[in-house]
């Protein structure tokens, strides 16, 4: 069969369907069958989710969990995580509940401004373009006006725009670099509208513009866009207290616990090999709440990743360290997010969600979600740095081993019972399961 195709995004989705299971499927009818199973079938969610994107085949689910027990700033949220990782709601239900009866989270939004760029090249001569922007720059604001008008009106718009000179790095390269407060939304339609309008202003104006040359008036564009790195959008969350109050279970000895910890945070913050996997742990609870809410969870990823990487090289985005016999334990990050606008108000259980979170503005959003990567990151360590992950994991593991196996009730309840007292290893699961079967 020739796996080619024309006109594909024209087709119905079931011609769609018809055509890969039969372009790529030994039993198509099985194909077809399995993509129809995870058809909802409330027509009018169904027909929701195929318009998201293009080409909506069916559905692909992932698991929607929560965490209790989050006391932040003296509130109690429930956190809702959409992750297919095991163990990781566990892990950020259980540091909820640890600091809950420590003080809870604190957390702090330091700033809010959102960045986007007009890149475009000029040939001539520097100070005249200086002037030129100079002369020009209120243009910007009223020529965008009608786009900036609603925004204004919530308490946002455009900050300022700055002519910069990057011919450093590129020849003839300069930017507008404009910063925008952008209130409950992400932003990014309003930034990229006012963005295209700049470069449309900067193009007609140098045409205009009598003192540049011919070869100055022609200024081009090379691309209008937002910018994912957001490192004046930040939010702080911490955790504090006294290191006798650390004491628990797994934590004997608190003192060798807050030292080991706190050691664990320096490794990551000098060590880039340790610090993408410290981090890749703190994104394991920021994704998770980013996907839940309806939020563009590849922008947060970009900009915390560059944000981590700030300083020259890539390291922890949390910290920790003991003053006065006090463990402090804090992360800042960047992060751009809404609760208006998007998906917020289009996919049911984002409104579920969000509406579970008692509709939090995007501050405060912000704030939530820095709490479930601080606290993810927290119960990482506390593992890591006492029993190790793997006890955790596999517990959480066994369930997808069981599953695997299409155990049954009377099954599941056996292995559930041996595995309490036993060591889980995937072996030691697989041999108990066929040993049951035999
Ligand atoms: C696993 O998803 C995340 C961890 O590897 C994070 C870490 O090592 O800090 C446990």
């Amino acid at each position: 069969m020739n796996n080619t195709v024309s006109g594909f995004s024209k087709l119905s989705k079931e011609e769609k369907i018809n055509w890969i299971a039969k372009a790529y499927f030994s039993n198509p009818l099985e194909a077809v069958v399995l993509l129809k199973n995870y058809w909802n079938t409330d027509t009018k969610i169904q027909q929701l989710h195929d318009e998201f994107i293009e080409n909506t085949i069916t559905n692909f689910y992932l698991p929607l969990g929560v965490a209790p027990n989050f006391l932040i700033n003296g509130k109690h949220y429930t956190i809702p995580m959409v992750i297919e990782e095991s163990s990781v709601v566990a892990a950020a239900a259980k540091s909820a509940k640890f600091w809950a009866t420590r003080g809870g989270f604190k957390t702090t939004v330091l700033n809010t401004e959102k960045i986007g760029q007009v890149h475009f090249i000029y040939e001539g001569d520097v100070v005249k373009l200086e002037k030129f922007f100079t002369a020009t720059k209120n243009k910007f604001f009223t020529e965008t006006e009608s786009i900036t008008k609603n925004m204004q009106k919530r308490g946002g718009g455009i900050l300022d725009i700055e002519l910069r000179d990057k011919t450093h790095l590129i020849e003839n390269y300069f930017q507008l670099h404009a910063t925008f407060e952008t209130k409950d939304s992400m932003g990014a339609n309003f930034i990229n509208s006012c963005l295209e309008q700049f470069s449309k202003t900067l193009k007609e104006e140098a045409l205009l513009y009598e003192l540049f040359s011919d070869e100055e008036k022609n200024i081009h564009v090379v691309m209008s866009i937002l910018s994912n790195y957001v490192p004046n959008c930040v939010v702080r969350a911490e955790v504090s207290c006294k290191i006798e109050e650390l004491g628990e279970k797994k934590i004997e000895n608190p003192h060798d616990f807050a030292e080991k910890f706190v050691r664990a945070v320096r490794i990551a913050e000098v060590e880039p090999f340790r610090a993408v996997t410290h981090n890749k742990g703190i994104m394991n609870g920021i994704d998770a709440v980013v996907l839940a809410t309806g939020n563009d969870f590849r922008a947060v990823e970009a900009g915390i990743h560059a944000y981590a990487s700030r300083n020259g090289h890539y390291s922890s985005l949390s910290h920790a360290k003991i003053e006065d016999g006090i463990f402090y334990f804090w992360i800042e990050i960047p992060l751009a997010l809404g609760t208006v606008g998007g998906l917020t108000s289009l996919h049911p259980l984002v409104k579920f969600s969000l509406e579970m979170l008692e509709k939090p503005n995007a501050n405060e959003l912000m704030q939530i979600v820095a709490v479930a990567g601080l606290a993810q990151n927290f119960a990482a360590l506390r593992s890591l740095t006492t029993t190790g992950i793997q006890e955790g994991h596999m517990k959480m593991h066994l369930n997808n081993i069981i599953n695997q196996f299409e155990a049954s009730h009377e099954e599941r309840h056996l292995i559930k019972t041996h595995f309490k007292t036993n060591a889980i290893s995937h072996a030691a699961v697989v041999d108990f399961i066929e040993n049951l079967r035999k």
